[in-house]
């Protein structure tokens, strides 16, 4: 591993498929022997630090179209936070079902489970088939994990029967020193980026994108205006970033002024502090509060100069969800990727079909949508909102940090790297953003 290291370190990279792989490397895992240690604890006490361990894990044999990957950084997402804590679903039986379809998917289904949707790092090695991509080529790479056998991907490979997320519903993820992927999963890692900069935006840019930009998802024009929750946390960031960026009004919500300070930098200007403003959507366990669903959608409009939501972007889920559709313009559209308060959501119907309101679904995103989504990044219109880098061992506190919403942005973590800020390229594109590439550095 030290020989890959220094190649990646010196920038030698064209030898580097000549390099022996070797036959284990560090990763993080969850077991599962364990996934019912926390049985009995409320979701907040379930904590990540017990869950996830570090070890040598064997390196698994390479497929057709397949590559392996030295990975020099990865990022936190919350992906992970439900893997360590094993809700809703513990995530070996994901890798049991993808076991059970093909001899070659049988490599996933061990009693381990090495995690994590993202890397920035270099080829090593592609398997039969590939070839698009080069061992020495510095790459990110996306989570869809997708067969193709199937009809109903050919159009939008989110709708493959088989699609799955890597390092979550399939094994060898990206918080490890080497990480198995298939070879339509990876893109160009942007230039002017260092690695933990260019791993950081991956799954939740993808995400934000088909959710807020493409036509699968919201399809968000110029002049829209766009409620964000969670607008500083990590889908949020880009969504906040897409609005800005084409030409849309983000309504920014967030809990903390030091949040709200961070959208200010991203460049918006209405902004809402649902902690100091204290909405309580629900009165109890139960019921909702329409005078509070009503008291936000004034201070939306209050902000906009009358205007309600073209679109809102959702993920809160239960707490958030009758809020959502009642703020919503008529004619307007809820896209959802995400339930993180609760996955059983009630809403007013009346405000839904009386006013012509749409919701959609929305889950990750194809490979056109993800390489769009990097495009932005590595053309330095779309930033990296890293706000803090743990080493490989302390992947659990990373995690942990994430679970209690104690994070901003993103939250890195060096695989490979030795240290923060190696793997830029382009130091003249990077020193004229430096700028905006920091805007969630250390806050
Ligand atoms: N389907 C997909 O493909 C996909 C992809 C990525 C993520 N997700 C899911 O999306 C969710 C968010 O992911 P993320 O990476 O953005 O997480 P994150 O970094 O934790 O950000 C989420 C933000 O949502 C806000 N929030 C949390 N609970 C809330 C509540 N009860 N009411 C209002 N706002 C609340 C918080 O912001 P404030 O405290 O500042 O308001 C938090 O910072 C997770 O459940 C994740 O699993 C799904």
């Amino acid at each position: 591993m030290q020989k890959i290291l220094d190649a990646i370190l010196a920038n030698e990279l064209t030898e580097i498929g000549s390099l022996p792989v070797p036959a284990q490397y560090r990763a993080v895992t969850v077991h599962a022997d364990e996934v019912d240690m926390f049985e009995g604890l409320a979701t907040a006490d379930k904590d990540p630090r017990k869950s996830l361990h570090i070890e040598e894990v064997a390196t698994p044999e390479l497929g057709p179209g397949e590559a392996l990957v030295a990975v020099m950084a990865s990022a936190i997402n919350y992906n992970t936070v439900w893997t360590s804590i094993f809700e809703p679903l513990d995530t070996f039986g994901f890798l049991r079902r993808y076991g059970r379809s093909s001899p070659l998917a049988k490599r996933h289904d061990l009693p381990y489970h090495v995690v994590g949707s993202d890397l920035a790092g270099v080829v090593l090695r592609t398997g039969p088939g590939v070839n698009a991509w080069q061992p020495g080529d510095a790459v990110v790479a996306h989570c869809l994990s997708v067969e193709l056998e199937h009809p109903d991907g050919h159009n939008d490979t989110m709708l493959d029967p088989e699609q799955r997320i890597w390092g979550f519903e399939t094994n060898f993820g990206g918080l490890a020193e080497l990480a198995l992927v298939k070879a339509n999963q990876l893109m160009p890692k942007p230039a002017h980026l260092s690695w933990e900069e260019a791993a950081s935006p991956g799954l939740v840019n993808s995400t934000a994108y088909r959710q807020l930009v493409s036509t699968n998802g919201a399809a968000m024009k110029q002049g829209d205006t766009v409620l964000i929750w969670g607008a500083s946390g990590g889908l949020g960031s880009y969504a906040t970033q897409f609005a800005l960026n084409g030409g849309a009004t983000p309504v920014c919500v967030v809990s903390s002024p030091e949040k709200a300070e961070l959208c200010r930098a991203m460049g918006a200007e209405l902004i809402i502090d649902r902690n100091a403003e204290g909405y309580r959507f629900w009165s109890d366990e139960h019921t909702q509060d329409p005078k509070e669903w009503k008291r936000f959608g004034s201070r939306i409009r209050e902000l906009t100069g009358g205007e309600d939501p073209d679109i809102v972007f959702e993920h809160p889920g239960r707490e958030t969800f009758g809020a959502s559709v009642y703020v919503a313009r008529r004619g307007g559209t809820i896209v959802t990727c995400a339930s993180t308060s609760g996955f059983m959501h009630s809403y007013d119907n009346r405000y839904l079909w009386m006013n012509l309101k749409r919701i959609i679904g929305s889950h990750f995103a194809n490979y056109r949508e993800a390489w769009e989504a990097n495009r932005l990044v590595a053309r330095g219109q779309i930033h990296p909102t890293v706000s803090k880098v743990y080493p490989l061992s302390q992947t659990g506190q990373a995690a942990h940090d994430v679970h209690r919403n104690a994070h901003q942005g993103k939250v890195g973590v060096l695989c490979l790297a030795p240290q923060e800020g190696l793997g830029v390229t382009d130091h003249e594109m990077r020193n004229k953003l430096l700028g905006q590439i920091n805007r969630f550095r250390g806050v």
